[in-house]
């Protein structure tokens, strides 16, 4: 099976490198690769690549994450996000390749407590939701055989996370102030690799089972309580860690105005995953435990 893996320095890029590696040949490609362009600003620079190549799949986890900047670049959100991954599709197309991709809880307004299910209608609040949703639309619309999976929270031991940023914080300040008004499950990039490969696997045989598909880790969060497992983790962990925060007060999502809105409730549901691919999703907090002894 011939592989090709766009954006392999993300969070999901770079486990992908590992989880998709025992499957086939993988070429894996980021915006500065020389060998072929694997720069989502030039759609035809990643048509071309595609057509060279030739592969049986291709899975997409190059993507414009910047959430809040988005809001004031939404062309080049537009372009890394819906443009490109459309163009991607019509070639899938034309070449009778699968196409993985990657979307988001962003898709919903967050309203309600209930987890969202694929068939509930998107309305994105922020320039990032509307164009992954865009995104989600034009891979539909090409006719491609394709697997989106939406996730939410990502995590990853490589690179910046919530989960160091709170240990940073925790360690120079007594009190902190956290978010407790918006629901999730923290995912971790490795799992989200992992159920990638088994889906690839399963398609192979049942391509009748592709399609949109909610993917995150079992459980459900705030913000607040994240930090607070975070924190009470790692006293555990590493004992010799000098914790100096007493408290993790919770606040509002209104005490940190940021120029995207976020949803309040991010909960997914991923009944249709688990049942199709036969998968169990662990529960947020062994991913993330496992994340902390890794980077403590
Ligand atoms: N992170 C989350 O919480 C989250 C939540 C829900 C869904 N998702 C989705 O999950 C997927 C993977 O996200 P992630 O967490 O792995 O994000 P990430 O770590 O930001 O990875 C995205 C990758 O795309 C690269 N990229 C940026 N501009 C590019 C360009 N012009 N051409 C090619 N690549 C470019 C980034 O490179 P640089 O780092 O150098 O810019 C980065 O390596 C995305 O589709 C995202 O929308 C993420």
């Amino acid at each position: 099976m011939n592989i090709l893996l766009f954006g392999k320095g993300g969070q999901v890029g770079w486990e992908l490198q590992r989880s998709l590696s025992v499957l086939g040949q993988v070429t894996a490609l980021d915006f500065d690769s020389q060998e072929h362009c694997g720069d989502f600003s030039n759609p035809a620079g990643i048509a071309d690549t595609v057509r060279a190549l030739r592969p049986d799949v291709i899975v997409n986890a190059a993507a414009h994450t910047a959430v809040d900047k988005a809001e004031s670049e939404p062309d080049r959100a537009r372009l890394l996000n819906a443009t490109t991954p459309g163009v991607v599709a019509q070639e899938a197309a034309r070449l009778g390749a699968w196409l993985v991709h990657y979307s988001t809880d962003y898709v919903f307004d967050g309203s309600g407590t209930r987890p969202w299910v694929e068939t509930d209608a998107p309305a994105p609040l922020s320039v990032y939701g509307r164009t992954k949703l865009e995104g989600e639309q034009l891979i539909q619309q090409s006719g491609c055989r394709h697997l989106i999976l939406r996730t939410s929270w990502v995590y990853a031991a490589r690179g910046g996370n919530f989960a160091k940023t709170m240990l940073r914080l925790a360690q120079e300040r007594e009190r902190l102030t956290v978010i407790d008004d918006q629901w999730g499950a923290p995912t971790g990039a490795d799992v989200l690799a992992d159920v990638t490969a088994h889906a690839i696997r399963h398609l192979a045989r049942k391509p009748e089972d592709g399609g949109l598909y909610h993917c995150v880790a079992g459980g459900e969060t705030t913000w607040n309580s994240y930090a607070k497992y975070v924190v009470s983790h790692a006293r555990k962990a590493q004992p010799a860690i000098e914790i100096k925060a007493t408290e993790i007060a919770p606040v509002p999502t209104s005490a940190f105005p940021t120029p995207a809105v976020r949803p309040h409730n991010s909960r997914l549901d991923t009944s249709k995953l688990r049942a199709t691919f036969g998968l169990t999703l662990p529960p947020w907090q062994q991913g993330v435990a496992r994340m902390l002894t890794e980077i403590l």
